[in-house]
């Protein structure tokens, strides 16, 4: 007989990653196309070999405190390490701050469309997610979210840049929203932030009741080794340590974020890339489609008349694979995102759709 599980579960699909296709080109997730930085391979390799890096060995706790210093000198804004905790990717320090402070029908908004990882979340912790519009620009007003805020609600997130739209929220609506909900944790989710102009890392500082997330997934190019970090309050801290799976952050992945912030130059080259060949994208894209203004490494195109599944797989049977956005909810079905890759892989989307349209 099977054992009953928990109700949420019926109300909750599979996450959906970006589809891999061997040969085709991944423009799908939002990675980096210069993949990650020689120096980090270099590191990663010489410490198997020297032995500095152990795979038999529980990760160092030295080396975790060491990422959480480097971790603070690349933020700045005044936050020392007790400030930082890590995870396994953005998506695992989510999964620690929503079981310390969602419980059976705790509410959090959700402004959407966004990120789908929020209200999964919300829900398996036996919570409410609360929905939000954006407006037709996708910006959020704070004035549209503080109705929705009850005596319930102990989370919001924004995610600034936003996916799928590339939008950023404005710092005085942001301080709005944290002054007018002071028993609600806003996460503001900096997860590309490193292509935008500006971070709201100061407002950590500044309030006891919000936190930005980071992550070495997209700016770095480590997608693949899950890892990623909150600046937090201090008073925060003790409870993150308490509520995180011990190791939740594997050795190679430490080893390798303290090689990418050391590696300024692959940074440097990888914002570069994105700056450079994203107006590449939104000049050639914008003859056939509506191309929203965007601060990451993505552009949002709404494709009406057509679906967004039609040019999905059109362009998936030229060998390029975007992303399908009619799962994020509220983003409706004619919207595709694509993530900006190198000049031959951008070359290769415009003449698809060239094609195509
Ligand atoms: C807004 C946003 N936050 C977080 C993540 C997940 O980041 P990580 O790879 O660090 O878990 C993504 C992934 O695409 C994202 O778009």
């Amino acid at each position: 007989m099977r054992v009953p599980v928990r109700s949420y579960l019926r109300e909750i699909g599979e996450y959906k990653a970006g589809k891999l296709v061997k040969g085709a080109i991944k423009l799908s997730s939002n990675e980096n196309p210069l993949g990650p930085g020689p120096e980090v391979i270099r590191e990663i390799v010489e410490s198997i070999e020297e032995g500095k890096l152990n795979l038999s060995l529980y990760p160092w706790e030295r080396n975790e405190e060491e990422l959480r210093d480097e971790i603070s000198s690349y933020v700045g804004a005044g936050m020392g390490k007790e400030n930082i905790v890590i995870g396994a990717g953005i998506d695992g320090v989510l999964d620690t701050l929503v079981k310390i402070f969602i419980a059976n029908g705790d509410e959090a908004l959700i402004p959407v469309p966004t990120f789908s990882l929020y209200e999964s979340l919300v829900k398996i912790a036996g919570g409410i997610p609360e929905y939000v519009k954006r407006r037709n620009d996708f910006s959020i007003a704070a004035k549209d979210l503080l109705p929705m805020c009850r005596e319930k609600t102990k989370m919001v997130f924004i995610a600034s840049p936003n996916s799928p739209t590339g939008n950023c929220i404005s710092e005085a609506e942001v301080r709005e929203i944290i002054e007018s909900m002071p028993k609600a944790m806003v996460v503001i989710d900096e997860a590309y932030v490193e292509f935008a102009d500006s971070s709201l890392v100061n407002m950590v500082k500044e309030y006891e009741n919000v936190l930005v997330l980071r992550t070495f997934s997209k700016a770095f190019g480590l997608a693949g080794l899950r890892i990623g970090y909150a600046i937090i309050p201090e008073w925060l801290a003790s409870h993150y340590k308490k509520t995180s799976i011990p190791f939740a952050v594997n050795s190679v992945a430490l080893t390798a974020a303290i090689a990418a912030l050391m590696d300024k130059e692959h940074l440097r080259r990888s914002v570069e890339l994105v700056k450079h060949e994203k107006p590449f994208l939104e000049e050639n894209l914008q003859r056939f489609f509506k191309v929203y203004p965007s601060k990451a490494n993505f552009v949002l195109l709404d494709v009406s008349p057509w679906r967004a599944y039609e040019v999905y797989d059109a362009l998936m049977k030229c060998g390029i694979i975007v992303r399908d956005c009619s799962s994020f909810r509220g983003a409706g079905d004619s919207f595709i995102r694509i993530s900006v890759g190198t000049r031959e892989q951008n070359e290769k989307v415009v003449d698809a759709l060239k094609s195509i349209c």
